[in-house]
C-alpha cells in the first residue's frame, strides 16, 4: 500500500511517501522549509509558502519515490496541533487529491507521527518519546490505550526560546545551532533559573535571564552554554522521571532540538545509568516532514480507522491523548 503524506503544522512544507511493500518503508522525504526575511515566523506567510510549493513538491516526491500519482492508495495529512493557517494548506490540498482521486484520506496527529516513524524505522519497541521542537516540548508515552503526555512545557517551545532568544541576541533566526555552536565556547557557568515543576518545565523565566546576564556584559558564550545546560538537564530530568514512571527502558528523540549534540550525550548518559537504550532517527525524519505523516496514516488505515472528508477539520490544540491508538 502507499501513502502519501502532507505536512505543514508550522514552518515546514513536507510531503513524504511510504511504502509498506518496499523493504525501506519510506521511498521519499521532500522538505521544504518557509525562512522568513526577518524576525519570527508569520503563520499567513509561510501558509502561503506552502500553498504556493505544495503541487510542486508533491510532484518532487512522486518522482523520488519513481511512481506516478495513480500509484496512491492513501493520502494523510497532519491535522494538528499547529498554526491554523499553516495546517489549512495541507489539509485543502490532501482533500483535493482524495476527492479527485477516489482514495481514502487520513487525518493524523503530528506528535503520534514522531514516536511511530522512530518505532519503525529505529526499531525501538516501546519508548518513551522527548519531543522538543520548535513550537513543542514534550515527554509522550503509550499507557493503555493512549499516547499520553507526561510532561510538557508551560509556556512556549524550547525552539521557540532559542529562537527568541537569538533574535534579541542578534543571532538571526532559527537560532539553536548558533548557540550550540557558541555554548561549545562557554567557559563561566552562570546562574539560569532552573525551572521544573511536577513533570513539566517552562522557559520563559530563561530567557528573560540569559538576556539580563548578556546586558549586564557577561560573554555570549557563557550565556550561551549556560542556557542550553540548564534547559537541556530539566528536560532530561523529566525525562527521566516519565521513564521511571511509566516503566520504560527506551527513549526516543524527536524534534528539531534534538539535532543538539549536548542534549544528545546528556539523554544518552541519563539513559545508561538506568540501562536503558536511547534511540534517534536521522535529522530528515526528526525534523518536520511528510514521510512520518505518511506512515502514521498508514498504520492508522492498516489498522481499520476510517475517515469521511467532512471529519477532517485541522485542530490546533489537537492532543495526543484525544487518539484512541488502535493499531498496537
Ligand atoms: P513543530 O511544529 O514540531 O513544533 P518546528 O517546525 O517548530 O516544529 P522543527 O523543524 O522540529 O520545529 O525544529 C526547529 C527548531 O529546532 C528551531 O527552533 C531551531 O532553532 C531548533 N534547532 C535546530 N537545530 C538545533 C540545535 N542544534 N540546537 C538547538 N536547537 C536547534
Ligand atoms: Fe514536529
Amino acid at each position: 500500500m502507499i501513502t502519501l503524506g502532507i505536512e505543514s503544522t508550522a514552518h515546514t512544507l513536507g510531503v513524504g511517501i511510504a511504502d509498506s511493500e518496499d523493504e525501506r518503508i519510506i521511498t521519499a522525504n521532500v522538505i521544504d522549509m518557509y525562512r522568513p526575511l526577518q524576525g519570527g515566523l508569520h503563520p499567513r506567510e509561510a501558509a502561503n509558502h506552502h500553498a504556493e510549493n505544495v503541487a510542486s513538491d508533491i510532484e518532487k516526491a512522486l518522482t523520488e519515490a519513481k511512481i506516478s500519482i495513480n500509484d496512491v492508495d492513501l493520502i494523510a495529512f497532519s491535522m494538528g496541533p499547529g498554526l491554523g493557517p499553516c495546517l489549512k494548506t495541507s489539509a485543502t490540498a490532501a482533500r483535493a487529491l482524495s476527492h479527485r482521486l477516489k482514495i481514502p484520506i487520513m487525518g493524523v496527529n503530528h506528535c503520534i507521527a514522531h514516536i511511530e516513524i522512530g518505532r519503525v524505522l529505529q526499531g525501538c519497541d516501546d519508548p518513551a518519546l522527548l519531543y522538543a521542537s520548535g513550537g513543542n516540548t514534550q515527554i509522550i508515552a503509550f499507557s493503555e490505550g493512549r499516547y499520553r503526555i507526561f510532561g510538557e512545557t508551560e509556556d512556549i517551545g524550547i525552539g521557540n526560546m532559542f529562537d527568541k532568544l537569538g533574535r534579541e541576541l542578534g543571532l538571526g533566526f532559527y537560532a539553536g545551532p548558533k548557540i550550540e555552536e557558541l555554548a561549545r565556547e562557554g567557559k563561566e557557568f552562570l546562574d539560569i533559573p532552573y525551572s521544573v515543576k511536577g513533570m513539566d518545565v517552562s522557559f520563559s523565566g530563561v530567557m528573560t535571564a540569559a538576556l539580563a546576564l548578556y546586558e549586564k556584559g557577561h560573554r555570549l558564550e557563557d550565556v550561551a552554554m549556560s542556557v542550553q545546560e540548564t534547559v537541556f538537564a530539566m528536560l532530561t530530568e523529566v525525562t527521566e522521571r516519565a521513564m521511571a514512571h511509566t516503566g520504560k527502558n527506551e527513549v526516543l528523540l524527536g524534534g528539531g532540538v534534538v539535532q543538539n549534540q549536548r542534549l544528545r550525550e546528556m539523554v544518552q548518559e541519563m539513559a545508561e545509568a538506568r540501562g536503558a537504550e536511547m534511540f534517534v532517527p536521522d535529522r530528515r525524519l526528526c525534523m518536520d516532514n511528510g514521510a512520518m505523516i505518511a506512515w502514521l496514516g498508514h498504520i492508522m488505515y492498516d489498522s481499520g480507522v476510517r475517515m469521511e472528508i467532512s471529519e477532517t477539520a485541522v485542530r490546533q490544540r489537537f492532543r495526543t491523548d484525544e487518539v484512541e491508538v488502535t493499531w498496537r
